[in-house]
């Protein structure tokens, strides 16, 4: 949902073109964040003190690669122009205010000079207030979006400023006081040139540090503005050990590399994936933090003080390999992270199952075990594919906790306003941990005394730092807009929190090792259900030209037919419908006849005899139904047209093994159809507006 990015280099000479290609790989990390346009906003000269030298703006309509293509032949660009200190910001978007086109597309701009310009991911909520006043102040704007407001607001600020003195940062802040909605910033003037100004709400921002030297202390102090109490002004907290830039800044400097050489290189992104090849230093910014470069001095601040706010933020050391987010062999994302899935379960379980003793241990649960098992109800909060990893397990984790167990869509669930209690635990589920329906969910329950746990996947993402307590999924990134590897573990994560909850229960020993019994199982099953691809491939062949699909299933495979419906949907731009059996003579049997597509799941659990009855209503119908069951399933496969056999699996865990062959098939599909597999239309990972 749009993709940030930003660098600047402090006294690291870099050429124009290593500026511009470190902004456009980026822009290509963060592009399934949206790829509606690209931008790039960078220095006209390389002499800092010439303020007069505008910002280039470079915009273009469509994916990153366009915006390259534009940029490379620039013919009045000089490339090998040296830069000893630049900021470089960068935008891929996803249209939420005007059309994709070059002038909606990011930085957007103060005025015509570029004296102050933005990238911008989220909604300013109030921007036809703010833009009402400045056109009234006489300023005019050029594009569709909400996010040019913040750059001719931060103009006027600056025009009506009361003394010379203000700085860049100050500005900002005033600037970002008045906005409503969700918002990370990014902004670069040729007024304060070398300089970065930075905040977030709502939308993730993280800064990456690179520098040769070491730095000193983990934690960075949260400078509060004039009148918000302690630690008032500006204090430098990072540097590259400039003995003049600490002066100039008035330091107390608690955060500085030692024994550098004044050389440092700052990273702004939405995630980490676009600057892991840089450094794996970074700050997870907080909602309403401000963040300022000036002479490559890196300073946190906040304009309130809230009480138990944390009084520092911690430089961490991201795990993540360069190589997690390289496509390697695969021609798309998403067929690497379908195929990576024997690997990212195993991660998913890995630390956490005993699977000699048959116990499982979720550290980041193990404080709050009490109030987990004293619950009222369980509570399950998310969207799309990861509503549907709660769908697939609530008959299990009702079996294991004997609790009353709801699952809720986020925004409806916040459109109901639905009443939450303090014994209520509430579970937020989420791969990018971002999501801003689940988000608000999380805030609405918080706020009613709930206790709340995380499920997510981004390490440092908002969900997991704002949840009481949670499980990291550890499926690696994500990159492939349409989630896959992510719902498998995010199955497995909320299977072991069952597992947990009755482990001290006699009657459950049996179900418990069964289960644990399959979960070992789970990679190898998985390797055999992904050597079904050449045969999904056929099916596919067969199916990419029809108009709709049907998958039908019940039980603990009826998740597996919403999910596998929304891959068709999202991947294919067919119609797809996920089908609870039990229903079919409600109505959707109706639609059947010898032509449509019909997909049914049949394993042999305790919904076998009712999913015969339906295979048996189907096929009076004259449908032709695509099976998938359980190896040797003879019963079964009799009536079909078209059988995949899978291996069998403790019934509770079926839905993994269900799950991958329509992940298979929407990826084909959407190749032969020449669809764009890992940037479906219209879609972006990672919906941060609401
Ligand atoms: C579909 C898909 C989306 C996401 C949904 C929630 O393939 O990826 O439906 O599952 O937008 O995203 P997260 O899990 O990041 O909260």
């Amino acid at each position: 949902m749009c993709g940030i990015f930003a660098y600047l280099n402090f006294c690291v000479p870099k050429k124009r073109k290593e500026i511009l290609d470190k902004l456009i790989k980026g822009l290509q990390r963060l592009e399934y964040r949206g790829y509606d346009s690209a931008g790039i906003g960078v220095d006209g000269g390389n002499d800092i003190e010439k303020s007069e030298q505008p910002t280039i703006l470079i915009k273009k309509r469509g994916k990153v690669i366009n915006l390259q293509e534009e940029i490379q032949g620039r013919e009045d660009l000089n490339f090998d122009l040296e830069f000893d200190t630049h900021l470089g910001i960068a935008h891929t978007r996803w249209a939420t205010h005007g059309v994709p086109n070059n002038v909606n597309s990011h930085p957007q701009r103060s005025d015509t000079n570029n004296d102050f310009v933005v990238v911008h991911n989220g909604i300013i909520t109030n921007y036809k207030d703010i833009k009402k006043f400045l056109i009234g102040k006489g300023f005019e704007f050029e594009s569709d979006t909400d996010t040019e407001v913040i750059a001719k607001l931060l103009k006027y600020m600056y025009d009506t400023r009361e003394s010379d003195s203000i700085t860049f940062r100050e500005l900002v802040e005033g600037t970002v006081q008045q906005l409503e909605g969700a918002f990370a910033v990014v902004f670069k003037s040729t007024k304060y040139p070398g300089q970065a100004v930075a905040s977030r709400r709502g939308s993730p921002l993280l800064i990456g540090i690179a520098s040769k030297s070491k730095l000193s202390t983990d934690h960075i102090p949260i400078l509060y503005s004039k009148g918000a109490g302690k630690n008032e002004g500006g204090t430098c907290t990072v540097t590259g050990n400039n003995q003049e830039a600490l002066n100039t800044a008035n330091s107390t400097s608690s955060f500085q590399p030692a024994n550098g050489d004044g050389q440092v290189e700052y990273f702004f992104a939405s995630d980490a994936s676009a600057i892991i090849e840089h450094t794996n230093r970074v700050i997870f910014m907080e909602d309403d933090d401000v963040a300022a470069v000036t002479d490559g001095c890196l300073s946190l601040h906040r304009i309130r003080r809230s009480v138990d706010e944390s009084s520092t933020r911690q430089v961490q050391t991201l795990q993540m390999e360069l190589q997690q987010i390289m496509r390697g062999n695969y021609s798309t994302f998403m067929q690497k992270e379908i195929f990576e899935q024997p690997e990212s379960v195993v991660n998913t379980m890995r630390g956490r199952i005993n699977f000699d003793a048959n116990t499982v241990h979720l550290g980041g649960l193990k404080q709050h075990i009490n109030e987990l098992k004293r619950c009222r109800r369980l509570i399950f909060i998310a969207c799309g594919t990861s509503y549907h990893s709660a769908m697939a397990t609530r008959q299990l984790m009702e079996e294991l906790t004997e609790l009353p167990v709801m699952v809720e869509l986020a925004s409806d669930f916040l459109d109901r306003k639905t009443p939450i209690f303090r014994d209520d635990v509430c579970f937020f589920i989420s791969q990018s941990g971002e999501t801003a329906d689940t988000l608000m969910a999380l805030r609405y329950c918080k706020g009613r005394g709930a206790l709340t746990v995380g499920i997510t996947n981004v390490v440092g993402s908002s969900i997991s730092r704002e949840t009481d307590c949670g499980v990291h999924i550890n499926a690696g990134p994500e990159i492939g807009v349409a989630s896959t590897k992510a719902y498998t573990s995010q199955f497995i994560a909320l299977v072991m929190f069952g597992l947990m909850m009755c482990e001290d229960r006699i009657s459950m020993q049996q179900r418990r090792a069964d289960i644990i019994k399959g979960l070992k199982e789970l990679p190898d099953k998985i390797k055999d259900v992904l050597k079904l691809d050449e045969e999904v491939h056929s099916l596919a062949q067969e199916l990419y030209q029809q108009k709709s699909v049907l998958i039908m299933g019940r039980g603990y495979n009826f998740a597996t037919c919403l999910e596998g419906a929304l891959k068709v949907k999202e991947l294919t731009y067919m119609h797809s419908e996920g089908i609870l059996a039990g229903e079919l003579k409600h109505g959707p049997l109706a639609l059947v006849d010898k032509a449509m597509p019909i997909i049914m799941i049949i394993m042999k659990d305790g919904t076998y005899t009712k999913c015969q009855n339906a295979l048996q209503q189907v096929v009076a119908r004259m449908g032709r139904p695509i099976l998938l069951c359980e190896q040797g399933d003879t019963m079964s496969q009799k009536e079909a047209h078209r059988v995949m056999e899978l291996p069998g699996i403790v019934d509770c865990l079926s839905g993994i093994l269900t799950v991958i062959p329509l992940q298979l098939l929407s990826f084909h599909i959407a190749v032969l159809k020449g669809c764009d597999v890992d940037c479906p239309r219209n879609l972006a990972k990672s919906v941060t507006v609401e």
